[in-house]
Order: C-alpha cells, then sequence, then structure tokens
C-alpha cells in the first residue's frame, strides 16, 4: 500500500511503498484511513525539523490527524465495529512514567512516549493503519465530514481545560464562572487558534482574535461569524490591546512566534490566565525586557503554562464538541477545512501554503 514519507532530519516528503498492517491480536483494531489533515507539524517534519523514525527504520510515514473507518477488529474489541468511523490517538505511553501509567501520557516525565507519525512510530498518511482499541475514538457519522479536526480540537480542549483547572482552583468559593462573559483572546486564527474560538465562544467568552490578515479575508470573516471581534496586528500594537479592548482574561495562544508570545503577556489582566498551545521552531533570540514582565506576573497574580497533546478523555469531548458545533455554527464550522486533495497530489498541501488556507486535508479513501 501506499504512504508519505521522510528521511527524519532531512525532509524530502515522498510516497513509498509499505506493508499493509493487519490484525493480529485480539484487541487489535484495523481502520481504512479516509483522510489526514495538514498541521504546522508536518510542515516543520518535511524541511528536516523536529521528527524520529522508528528504531531500526531510516524513513517514518508522517501524519498525526486522521479520521477512518473500522474494516475488521479483533476478537476481543468492544468499544467498536466495523463500518464504524474513528480515529486514532497520537500518543503512545512510555509505560513506566506515573502519567503514563494512569492514561495521561499526554503528560509523560520521563520523555520515552512515542507519537505517532513524529516522534518513533509510523504515522497516518496511507492507506490502512492497525492499533489497539485502546486508542480508538468513536467519531459520529454525521460529522463525517469535519470528523478528521478531532485531533487538533482534543489539543485545544486540554489546553483550555488545564488553564480553566488551574483558575478554578484559585477562585472556587469567590468567583462563580472564570469564562462566561470574560474578555478572551485568540492569537492565531489559523485551525487550532478558530478551533480555541469555538469552545471559548460555547462557554460564554467575548472572544477576541489576533492576526496579520485583512479583515475582509477568510480567517478573520469566520471569527466574526463565530461573533468574534477581530484584532488587526498590523495596524494596532501588541501592547496597546489592553488599552483599546481592555485587558484580557484569558489567553490562547496558536501562533508559535516566540517574540510575540511574550509581548501577549501585556494584554493579560490582573488574576489573568495565559496557555500557550503554538509550538515554536527555529533558533532566533528574542529581546524582552525580563524584569518588567516578571514583576507585572507577580504583581497581577497571573499564570502562564504550556500545554500539548491530549488524554483520551480529552479526544473524547473533542469528538462530542465537534457535533455541538456542527449543530451551534454550521456555517463557519463548514469552512474551516478549506483545501482537500487525493493523496497522489499530497505536494500541492503539503508543500504549498495558501494565505487562506485553515485545514488542508489529504483524501486517501472516500
Ligand atoms: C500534535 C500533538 C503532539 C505535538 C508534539 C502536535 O503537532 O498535534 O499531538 O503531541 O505536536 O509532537
Amino acid at each position: 500500500m501506499k504512504a508519505i514519507a521522510i528521511t527524519p532530519g532531512k525532509g524530502d516528503a515522498r510516497l513509498i511503498d509499505i506493508e499493509e498492517p493487519s490484525v493480529k491480536n485480539d484487541k487489535d483494531v484495523k481502520l481504512q484511513v479516509l483522510e489526514v489533515g495538514i498541521c504546522g507539524t508536518d510542515r516543520e517534519e518535511i524541511v528536516g525539523g523536529r521528527a524520529d523514525a522508528p528504531s531500526g527504520s531510516s524513513e517514518l510515514v508522517i501524519g498525526h490527524e486522521m479520521l477512518g473507518r473500522v474494516v475488521e477488529t479483533g476478537k476481543g474489541v468492544t468499544k467498536i465495529k466495523k463500518g464504524d468511523y474513528a480515529m486514532l490517538m497520537v500518543r503512545r505511553p512510555c509505560n513506566h512514567c506515573p502519567f503514563c501509567l494512569n492514561n495521561r501520557s499526554d503528560m509523560c516525565s520521563s520523555g520515552d512516549y512515542t507519537e505517532r507519525g513524529i516522534k518513533g512510530i509510523h504515522g497516518y498518511q496511507t492507506e490502512f493503519v492497525v492499533d489497539h482499541e485502546n486508542f480508538v475514538i468513536p467519531v459520529a457519522e454525521e460529522i463525517r465530514d469535519i470528523g478528521v479536526l478531532t485531533e487538533p480540537l482534543s489539543v485545544v480542549i486540554k489546553a483550555v481545560d488545564e488553564a480553566l483547572m488551574l483558575q478554578s482552583c484559585r477562585f472556587s468559593g469567590i468567583v462563580p464562572d472564570l469564562i462566561k462573559g470574560k474578555r478572551a483572546l485568540v492569537a492565531g486564527l489559523g485551525p487550532i487558534g478558530l478551533l480555541a474560538a469555538l469552545v471559548l465562544k460555547l462557554k460564554g467568552a467575548d472572544i477576541y482574535g489576533l492576526d496579520i490578515v485583512k479583515p475582509a479575508s477568510v480567517r478573520p470573516s469566520i471569527f466574526s461569524e463565530i461573533g468574534g471581534h477581530y484584532i488587526n496586528g498590523l495596524e494596532l500594537k501588541t501592547e496597546n490591546i489592553d488599552n483599546t479592548y481592555g485587558p484580557m482574561d484569558f489567553i490562547f495562544e496558536a501562533t508559535g512566534i516566540a517574540k510575540l508570545e511574550f509581548e501577549l503577556m501585556d494584554a493579560l489582566a490582573v488574576n489573568g490566565v495565559y496557555v500557550l498551545a503554538g509550538i515554536p521552531a527555529g533558533e532566533r533570540p528574542v529581546t524582552i525586557l525580563g524584569a518588567d514582565l516578571m514583576r507585572k506576573m507577580v504583581l497581577k497574580n497571573q499564570v502562564m503554562l504550556g500545554s500539548v497533546n491530549a488524554s483520551y478523555d480529552h479526544y473524547i469531548k473533542a469528538s462530542e464538541e465537534l457535533v455541538r458545533f456542527k449543530n451551534t455554527f454550521s456555517s463557519p464550522v463548514s469552512k474551516l477545512i478549506t483545501e482537500r486533495v487525493n493523496y497522489r497530489d499530497f505536494r500541492n498541501v503539503l508543500e504549498l501554503h495558501s494565505s487562506d488556507e485553515i485545514k488542508a486535508i489529504v483524501e486517501w479513501s472516500r
């Protein structure tokens, strides 16, 4: 069967032939891959960035955001059946740290976890995949068209949940609702940012979105349709966000631009929480007013946290939340997938990137 592979450290994405996997254990599930989303991590991998091949191999099949259909199950599988839509989680546990031993490989403390399509195990840019049912997430048929967004949404749901959990420990008994009616800023209106906007809007936040494209272009238009106020970073300096719109109680960062990540601290309100979900690449140094930044954080009781990956429960929530999105925001949600190409034309979406792109998808089967 066909697969898209790279040589880690080098990139050079290409179509290769690999052996079709088969169900070997009672708990194995075999999925036919329908679609695989492209994200910043894939684009980093294809130019020689962060990626590791499975041991003994010099190449890695890429892809970690998938939607598939179950074609076969082992005798002991109870969670899913043939014909169901489903997707597979990204991370696999190290099996020796306390987090991985408690189904929280997203918080793995040993660093020995693996990630399909990223770190040490082949990914989903291929025709069929087999995995243990513990990593299979059911996807409702009614979201067949957007189910491929389950993985990026799981990352958003974890980041928002973690941030609000920290705040609720501090505010319990004092402030009844931490996000409802509060100002929440999303930086970067790509797929992660727009999904975060939907999550925060459904939680009742007053959402603001920062990007550097014209207000009439696709991403700000979708953000406005969700009910957000667009902030054009080409016209307004980051340091003026709080003076113009008021300080932000919640900031969700999805640009992965280190300099901006620091600058945005300036917009954070007293007792505010700031969650970083973008993964910066490169080594470019950043100059910051360190003492000023730290002083404000201390004197304003602020929280800044990083968040990566997601647990099983976050994935389940994500696949359920997509149904809510579709029912509540059907028009903006239907616009999130901007490009679909057949796997033979993968270069058109993996190596090229239009300014209006939100989520580009490689199709393996219909
Ligand atoms: C993926 C995560 C993964 C992270 C780090 C992201 O692109 O969405 O699932 O944990 O990269 O490798």
